[in-house]
């Protein structure tokens, strides 16, 4: 059995989304003590931001007259690719940035879409289980003055979810800059709450994630 798991906060020894998917991840391991976790760190190992469209342009292009920046880039998403099909359970670990998505995130997921398998008429990843692990450092709930704010997350579950078609469950946390920025001190408790309700969601979500089998679904 593998777990693929990919990583994008960019403070990894701080991170809070990584705590949480190393919550996800150890449900995983003691369900399958024997399975294999692939790793994606992408702060570490970013995707060059020339990938992407050397790899669109090489798939327009025929193979013999490609660029050698092409054949890497298409090599590099047959990779990307492969990470996730040959894998049983995703588990993707991405904070909110800049009131969007990260952008190591968008540039690993425009060049992995390439590919045939997965791209929009691939139908590979149909059903797969996955957890997506999201953290915001503010609070963006219905109500507070920046609601509508986060354009990460729900692009986020579109493309895992809907594009993608993953059997997908999420497990978010907000507020994570409390006790970071001191004027969110008001909201310590509220926060510390949220934390542990966001801790005991990722240690089911882990379970459920080793309970699954990937059944491919119908696009
Ligand atoms: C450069 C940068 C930009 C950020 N932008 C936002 C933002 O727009 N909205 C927000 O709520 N939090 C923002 N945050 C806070 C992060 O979402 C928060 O610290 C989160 O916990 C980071 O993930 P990590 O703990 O896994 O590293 C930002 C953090 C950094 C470092």
């Amino acid at each position: 059995m593998t777990l693929f798991r990919l990583d994008a906060s960019i403070l990894p020894a701080t991170s809070s989304s990584r705590a949480l998917g190393d919550l996800v991840e150890e449900q995983w391991v003691a369900a399958h003590p024997d399975s294999t976790v692939v790793r994606r760190d992408l702060a570490a190992d970013p995707i060059p931001a020339t990938a992407w469209p050397n790899a669109v342009t090489g798939g327009f292009t025929p193979e013999a007259d490609r660029s050698e920046a092409q054949r890497d880039a298409i090599a590099l998403a047959t990779t990307l690719a492969d990470e996730l099909v040959t894998a049983d359970a995703l588990l993707f670990t991405v904070p909110l940035y800049n009131f969007g998505v990260s952008q190591h995130f968008k540039a690993w997921f425009d060049l992995a879409y390439t590919d045939p398998r997965i791209n929009p008429e691939g139908t590979a990843l149909r059903g797969k289980p996955a957890t997506l692990v999201t953290v915001l450092g503010g609070n963006y709930s219905p109500g507070t003055p920046k609601e509508g704010w986060d354009h990460s997350t729900s692009w986020l579950r579109r493309v895992l979810e809907d594009v993608w078609g993953l059997d997908l469950r999420v497990v978010q946390r907000e507020f994570t800059l409390v006790g970071v920025n001191p004027a969110l001190d008001a909201f310590t408790d509220m926060a510390a709450e949220i934390k542990a309700g966001a801790e005991a969601a990722a240690v089911r979500s882990g379970r459920e994630l080793a309970a699954l089998r990937h059944t491919q679904t119908a696009a």
